[in-house]
């Protein structure tokens, strides 16, 4: 399937917000995959579907998990927008016909994040947080230091996502947390 009809397809299931944002996503991740020596072509195609299973919540998110037959842990099944980039994952593979591993992955893991992730898998992260829809404290350090240093930006994202969460009151992952400790220990390697 190619990229256009990918996004024709798409934009159909999303609401004209999400969309935009994934299209948002898509050029930025374009952006940092040339400043970084990324595939370009992968960086796209995983930008525009990165939120394609933002539609599943609540049950129909705990449904779809279980035909599929990914098992959740107890933070996911209650908070289950955090679901997402896994049956994106799935949708990615079997509604838009993405093959490649390293594109699927990036997809799966764009809502926590995870420690050690690719070159990739970090520029989708951050494209998230940084494309010209956003808008939340400290962006502009967050949209700079993503062309300076992809984990300090990494880091960056992970802390407003915890500050966000906490605030609203609502369960945290661990993943999320483990994705800023284990990019934050890079960056003081780097600086030690
Ligand atoms: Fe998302
Ligand atoms: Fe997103």
């Amino acid at each position: 399937m190619t990229i256009e009809t990918i996004m024709q397809k798409l934009k159909l299931e999303l609401d004209a917000v999400r969309y935009q944002h994934s299209v948002n996503v898509m050029e930025t991740s374009e952006l940092l995959a040339r400043h970084y020596g990324a595939d370009l072509n992968k960086a796209r195609l995983a930008g525009i579907l990165h939120d394609c299973g933002k539609n599943y919540k609540g049950d129909k998110a705990r449904e779809y998990i279980q035909k599929i037959g990914y098992e959740a842990d107890r933070v996911e099944l209650i908070q289950t927008r955090l679901l997402h980039g896994v049956i994106g994952e799935h949708l990615a593979k079997t509604v838009y016909e993405v093959t490649d591993t390293e594109v699927l992955n990036a997809i799966h893991w764009h809502t926590t994040g995870r420690p050690g992730m690719t070159l990739l898998e970090k520029i989708i992260y951050c494209a998230d947080y940084i494309e010209p829809l956003r808008n939340f404290q400290g962006i502009e350090n967050s949209r700079k230091s993503a062309f300076e240093d992809l984990d300090r930006c990494v880091v960056d994202c992970a802390d407003s996502t915890i500050r966000y969460i906490v605030d609203k009151g609502v369960l945290l992952h661990g993943k999320t947390v483990e994705t800023r400790n284990y990019s934050l220990m890079l960056l003081k390697k780097k600086i030690s």
